[in-house]
């Protein structure tokens, strides 16, 4: 039996605001009954996606569906032997798929700049750029160019990348950036009190502030990408993967991981949204919006927590010089 349009986004919603139920593994088992279609066979076909992080998690499961769609998927990550075994494993599950992997550690502005000039060489066209890489350090670091390392490897290193590579995003038709943010920037809405302190320099450092903290800037990020990418017909996404089951929350976040595993989704559930945006063609046909689970999200639960456009302004200046790229006209 179908439900009727408004029966589903009621149900939908309130998912959303009873997290436990919307995050885990019971949102999408839920979600799937009205959610939109997959995309057909082969909508990848011939089509370049590069995917950050995607040496194992996350970016791992999403690199192997768009295989399986007939991407080209090019697999960056810090470590060309990680990169490589996870591309041996892409190859045994999904016959005859293209990938590639190469190392670019995004945090580093240099390796960001290396990384995109190799490519502009060798892929005229970008279908999908994907920021998926993502850190929760448990104390304070810097990358090469001094910047705090979940700042440079969530926003910093994105920016400059997508911003250098946007001549092959804009040669290419339908084409679309895509930001992985998490449902943790709930926690961390815009706000003076850290906004000057973007390096997170000041009082003791917390890895899972600094980790809200970006992830909510990455969804500035989006925001203020499709603006700016608009002219070239590229469109920006951020959205969040529920609670997955990775390495990296077993690593970052071990007490929730025992507690919560049972009911936590798979890495391959977990990356449902980032391939369903990459190949459907309704994604295209909007941009700047957080998504989860096949829907576009408010990016915030709290009417007052909405951030004034002119802190917005003032970080995004902060951003772009930080990534030492001209920030007009976003
Ligand atoms: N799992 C969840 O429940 C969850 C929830 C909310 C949001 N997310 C987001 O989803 C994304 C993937 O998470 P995950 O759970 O799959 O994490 P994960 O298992 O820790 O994987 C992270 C990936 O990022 C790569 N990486 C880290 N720093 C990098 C850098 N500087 N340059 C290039 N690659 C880098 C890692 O590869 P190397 O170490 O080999 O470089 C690895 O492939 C992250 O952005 C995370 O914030 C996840």
């Amino acid at each position: 039996m179908s439900l009727p349009r408004p029966v589903t986004d009621a149900l939908d919603t309130a998912l959303d605001k009873v997290v436990l139920a919307g995050y885990s593994s019971i949102g999408p088992a839920l979600r799937r009954r009205w959610w939109p279609a997959d995309p057909p066979a082969g909508a990848l076909a011939g089509k370049h996606v590069l995917v950050t992080g995607a040496s194992r998690g996350i970016g791992l499961a999403a690199a192997a569906d768009l295989a399986r769609l007939g991407a080209s998927v090019h697999l960056l990550g810090r470590d060309q032997s990680r990169l490589d075994e996870a591309a041996a494993g892409i190859r045994v599950s999904v016959p005859n798929a293209d990938v590639v992997p190469e190392t670019c550690d995004v945090s580093d502005l240099e390796a960001v700049r290396a990384y995109a000039a190799r490519t502009l060489e060798t892929v005229p066209e970008i279908h999908a750029l994907i920021h998926n890489a993502g850190v929760m350090p448990e104390t304070r670091s810097e990358s090469p160019q001094g910047i705090e390392l979940t700042l440079a490897t969530h926003v910093v290193g994105p920016l400059l990348l997508t911003e250098l590579l946007r001549p092959a995003l804009a040669a290419a038709d339908g084409s679309r950036v895509l930001v992985m943010s998490s449902g943790g920037m709930y926690s961390a809405p815009l706000l003076d009190s850290w906004a000057h302190d973007l390096q997170h320099r000041e009082g003791t450092y917390r890895g899972i502030r600094a980790y809200a903290r970006t992830k909510r800037l990455q969804v500035l990020l989006a925001e203020r990408l499709a603006t700016r990418l608009a002219d070239d017909g590229v469109v920006v996404h951020s959205m969040h993967p529920g609670w997955a089951s990775t390495e990296g929350v077993a690593e970052s976040m071990a007490g929730f991981n025992r507690v919560m595993r049972p009911i936590l989704r798979d890495a391959r559930s977990g990356a449902d949204t980032l391939v369903w945006l990459t190949a459907a063609p309704e994604a295209a046909s909007s941009t700047g919006l957080f998504w989860c689970d096949r829907r576009a999200r408010s990016t915030t639960y709290l009417p007052w927590t909405k951030a004034d456009p002119r802190l917005e302004r003032q970080v995004w200046d902060s951003l772009a010089a930080m990534a030492g790229i001209d920030h007009a006209p976003a």
